[in-house]
């Protein structure tokens, strides 16, 4: 009986060390190893109250940054505020409220920005929903968070940018974006079911890629530049709105196969804060390198349409 219980007790310690190697070589990722301080520059970030967002936010703290952090959620936004200011020791850590499923409020948050904050370094459209149904505006919600607001946002706080410039756009897209597909027939109406909301995230994933690509050939010659970034897989809230019956499915494998948000925020880190990479401007990364989208990602003719497409919804067309 003793014999049985050392064999099990050696297959257990065999199997859990195995598991923390195979997480170290294949799932970790790459660190962002670059010591680039931010002092005297400000990060906006959006929802970085939880997950990659608040990872990230955390490092750029740490290098001294002014951080912005535009939360739908005063409370979650507050409470990751004070997370941050303790952990990384920078008082100039601050929440303004901004819910991207209203363009209203993507307007008033713009308007307080530009307003309370005279600089803007780095701006780090971060936040995303996977949901179905439709924001206030009327779009389907995934395609009005995940990408329409962030592209109203990025638009209204430009010219700071500019005035700022060197300067960075950085925006989260997926390597989900691998099944998007572009239909401007449906793409912005809102779906029903989680399934179809999937199907949502990932056309809007793919959207991120374009807008990136325009906006960068948009902004050449002014030094302000853009990155498309995929984190990973990380163990993070964004599968919250997934039916139960999934939920522990998820759970389980989620702990080996996953990256922890800390790890998940590397290659953001990388884009907003490596220097020598402005050259890339436009492209899309993981793993804290350079890396090629799916074919379709890189028609410029239409990344040209889908910004002009975003442009007409919002009414910014003239
Ligand atoms: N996790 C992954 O495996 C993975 C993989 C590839 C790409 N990404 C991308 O990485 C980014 C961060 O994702 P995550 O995994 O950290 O997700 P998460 O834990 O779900 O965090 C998402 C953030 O977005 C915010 N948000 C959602 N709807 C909002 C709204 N209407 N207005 C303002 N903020 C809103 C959330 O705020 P609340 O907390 O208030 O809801 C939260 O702060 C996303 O763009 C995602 O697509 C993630």
């Amino acid at each position: 009986m003793e014999g049985t219980m050392e064999v099990l007790l050696a297959v257990l310690v065999g199997f859990l060390g195995l598991c923390i190697l195979f997480h170290l070589i294949f799932v970790r990722g790459k660190t962002c190893r670059n010591k680039t301080s931010l002092r005297g520059k400000t990060v906006l970030l959006t929802g970085g109250n939880t997950g990659i967002g608040k990872a990230t936010a955390l490092d750029l703290a740490r290098r001294g940054a002014r951080v912005v952090l535009a939360c739908r959620s005063r409370d979650r936004g507050e409470a990751a505020v004070q997370d941050i200011r303790k952990e990384s020791g920078n008082k100039e850590v601050v929440f303004m409220s901004l819910d991207l499923a209203s363009l209203s409020s993507v307007r008033a948050f713009a308007e307080a920005f530009l307003r309370l904050e005279p600089r803007l370094d780095i701006l780090i459209n971060n936040a995303a929903l996977i949901k179905d149904g439709a924001s206030e505006d009327g779009f389907n919600v995934v395609f009005q968070v995940n990408h329409l607001a962030h592209f109203l946002l990025t638009h209204l706080l430009l010219d700071r940018l500019k005035q700022c410039a060197p300067s960075r756009v950085v925006v989260l897209s997926s390597d989900a974006h691998r099944s998007g597909r572009i239909d401007f027939q449906s793409i912005h109406l809102p779906v029903e079911g989680y399934l179809d909301a999937f199907k949502s995230y990932c056309n809007s994933k793919l959207v991120n890629i374009f807008h990136v690509r325009e906006l960068a050939n948009r902004l050449e010659g002014t030094d302000v530049t853009s990155y498309a970034v995929h984190p990973g897989a990380v163990h993070t809230e964004a599968l919250r709105h997934s039916p139960s019956y999934l939920k522990p499915f998820i759970r389980g494998f989620t702990w080996l196969l996953f990256k922890n948000p800390e790890n998940g925020a590397q290659t953001s880190i990388y884009c907003a804060t490596q220097e020598g990479i402005e050259k890339l401007s436009g492209c899309y990364f993981e793993d804290c390198r350079q890396k090629d989208p799916k074919l379709n990602a890189r028609d410029p003719m239409l990344a040209k349409k889908l910004w002009e497409f975003s442009e007409k919804l919002l009414g910014l067309a003239s």
